[in-house]
């Protein structure tokens, strides 16, 4: 069954009803109901000051359709600091997956510059390239990629073993994180045995290993139902509250976009 959520004024009128006579009880009921206010409307903490994580000045990439041109990301221009958590909205076809592309550095841009934790990613070579994606960047992606053979164990602990983390602090995070999404009993499990959210919780703990600087999610709740996709979110949330990472989600879900810091609006390439 589905209720309307209640509205402030609603919710007032049902604790001057429900304590009706009982005047230290309402001004009790009444303290809480301040206080949560206070809190969902708690001001976005300010960043001002945060070292800028991902500089982009004019960025345009443009793919090819026969002898059209279809200009993907245009003129795109944006500073994300450090401990923000941005959400890209916008239609389906308007940039969002490739502007994520160019931030993580899997793709490249016609022109314009994408600076990421200090780097111009344009100056960097193949090798340094995937280096930097290696240490800096945890993407999660729409549809998981994990590793069909391997246990969620190994594909959780395949990245860090890239990123030399001794087999120790492997196994010691690899607990942290089965824990904090969930997964602790299913770590042994092939991805085939996992359901869609359970999937999408598993790449988020692969994507949350390394510690990144910058989380790159492309419509990371896609997949999965609303209480999984408030887990998600919140996973996030805690993330960053506590490593001071930097997330970037692309989403089409309003309720998610309303969780981040500011939302960034994408229509045929464009901020807007
Ligand atoms: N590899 C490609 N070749 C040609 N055109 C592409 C390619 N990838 C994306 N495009 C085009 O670039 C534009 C932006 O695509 P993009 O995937 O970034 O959109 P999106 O906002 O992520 O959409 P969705 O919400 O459907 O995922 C679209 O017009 C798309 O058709
Ligand atoms: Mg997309």
């Amino acid at each position: 069954m589905s209720t309307a959520s209640p509205t402030p004024d609603s919710q007032l009128a049902a604790v001057l009803d429900a304590f009706d006579g009982d005047a230290e009880a309402a001004a009790k009921a009444l303290r809480e109901l301040a206080h949560n206010r206070q809190r969902e409307s708690a001001p976005v903490k300010d960043r001002s000051g945060a070292a800028v994580v991902v500089k982009l000045a004019n960025v345009n990439r443009e793919y090819k359709l026969g002898k059209n041109k279809v200009g993907a990301v245009r003129e795109v221009s944006l500073d994300l600091r450090q401990g923000e958590f941005v959400a890209i909205t916008g239609p389906s076809g308007s940039g969002k997956s490739t502007l994520l592309n160019l931030i993580g550095g899997l793709d490249k841009p016609d022109s314009g510059q994408v600076e990421v934790d200090g780097k111009d990613l344009s100056k960097l070579s193949d090798n340094k390239l995937s280096e930097f994606r290696n240490a800096t960047v945890g993407f999660v992606f729409q549809f998981f990629y994990l590793q069909p053979f391997l246990t969620v164990r190994t594909n959780l602990e395949v990245p860090a073993m890239f990123a030399r983390l001794p087999r120790a602090d492997r196994a010691e995070r690899i607990t942290e994180l089965a824990e904090a999404v969930g997964m602790t009993d299913r770590l042994n499990h092939l991805p085939k045995e996992l359901s869609g959210g359970q999937m999408q919780r598993a790449a988020i703990a692969r994507a949350l290993l390394n510690r990144p600087k910058l989380i790159l999610a492309d419509e990371p709740t896609g997949n999965v139902d609303r209480e999984n996709a408030k887990a998600i979110i919140e996973l996030f949330a805690k993330v960053r509250d506590k490593y001071d990472t930097t997330v970037v989600i692309v989403t089409h879900d309003p309720e998610v976009a309303n969780q981040a810091d500011r939302t960034i609006s994408l229509r045929d390439g464009r901020i807007v």
